[in-house]
């Protein structure tokens, strides 16, 4: 994707201020976002960080207090009632809970965008037809949402957001609902709506491995702005703020991991010549044989917690949480040598007389 190509959204200083009991709440604070033709660009972070406000902007739904919304090239504040109908139509949207229409069939549901377009029943009817038949449910069109799975409901979902033909799908936790094997057809799905379609596809989350399979690039946001952006291999493999490390660990399992192992009460026997570690690689020290050159190198002896190596992109991540046991100096030239190879080592616990001292030293 050409960076020269002019953005499809272009958000500039966009802030929408509510004011509930008297308080102004900055739902989002001067964000500024642009998103090329063709991406698919993620939106993560936690509950009331501002993510639904800021997409709803896009195409407002959600008037800002201030700033400018351009949308394929049109500021669309700018633009009369109509003109703005017209523009709304070419973004598409899904939710979390699908809305779909419960008394009508699947084939209602999808046709229904069309109702107030001036084309016969008939192709209506075809175009919606051939919309169930490229989200893979051609021979459900007479059926009625409530005889349908999860996923399907949310392929209908999809089917009735392409009615117009948008240029723009906006996903606001279209997944969260989902398993995690339904989760991955609907976003298989979506990226292949993006290949075939040329369709630029917004997609908000809260979780970190839905941004891996299908984005390229990510913004990270936390009350109301946006905190760290760029390529998802790029700010996933190296995350600035603690947030975003926050995302990385949780989905790696290692939070959880760690939380465990602190609460382990055998963490209270650990001798004064341990050492509870955790080490993060990246990149080129994944490839080494660090541990094993900890025994041969500094003889110490490393017991393994916990493990788990992350792909991101074409980078991978590996954790591990260990033991490490031998002489003092050779426990801190050991850890030295691991921090010398690229990897990032936080001692979590040593021993002394028995007693666990969680010190959280980051010593790398
Ligand atoms: N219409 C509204 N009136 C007043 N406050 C609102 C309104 N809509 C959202 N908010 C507040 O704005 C903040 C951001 O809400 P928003 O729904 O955008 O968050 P979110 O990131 O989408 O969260 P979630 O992941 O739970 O969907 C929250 O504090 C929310 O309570
Ligand atoms: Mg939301």
């Amino acid at each position: 994707m050409a960076e020269s190509t002019s953005p499809i959204i272009d958000l500039h200083n966009v802030s929408v201020t509510f004011q509930s009991n008297g308080k102004s709440l900055h739902a989002v604070d001067q964000v500024n976002l642009q998103i090329q033709p063709g991406d698919i660009y993620g939106i993560i972070g936690y509950s009331g960080a501002g993510k639904s406000t800021l997409v709803r902007t896009i195409n407002l739904l959600q008037q800002p207090t201030s700033g400018t919304v351009t949308v394929s090239g049109k500021d669309l504040q700018q633009l009369s009632n109509p003109q703005l109908r017209t523009a709304r139509k070419k973004i598409g949207m899904i939710f979390q809970h699908f809305n779909l229409l419960n008394s009508r069939t699947v084939l209602n549901n999808v046709e229904y965008p069309l109702l107030s377009q001036s084309i016969s029943k008939a192709k209506r009817q075809a175009k919606a037809k051939k919309l169930l038949e490229l989200v893979g449910l051609g021979e459900f069109e007479k059926s009625y949402p409530e005889q349908l799975s999860g996923g399907q409901k949310q392929r209908v979902a999809i089917a009735r957001a392409l009615a117009n033909d948008p240029d723009i799908l906006v996903s606001d936790e279209a997944t969260s609902a989902l398993d995690p094997k339904t989760t991955n057809d609907i976003l298989k799905l979506l990226k292949q709506l993006n290949e075939t379609l040329g369709l630029t596809i917004v997609l908000i989350t809260h979780e970190m491995q839905v941004i891996k399979s299908v984005c390229h690039h990510v913004a990270v946001m936390d009350q109301g702005k946006i905190i760290e952006r760029g390529e998802v291999a790029e700010v996933f493999s190296d995350p600035k703020q603690p947030l975003t490390q926050n995302f990385v660990d949780s989905s790696a399992n290692v939070t959880e991991a760690l939380d465990q192992i602190k609460s382990d009460s055998s963490l209270q026997d650990l001798s004064a010549n341990e050492r509870l570690l955790f080490l993060k690689f990246r990149g080129r020290a994944t490839k080494q044989s660090l541990i094993s050159d900890l025994t041969e190198l500094y003889k110490l002896k490393a017991n393994i917690l916990f493990g788990n190596i992350e792909r991101i992109g074409s980078t991978s991540i590996g954790y591990l949480i260990i033991i490490l046991s031998g002489e003092t100096k050779q426990l801190a030239d050991g850890i030295n040598f691991l921090n010398q190879n690229g990897v990032r080592v936080r001692l979590i616990a040593t021993g002394k007389k028995g007693v666990k001292q969680d010190v959280k030293t980051n010593i790398s």
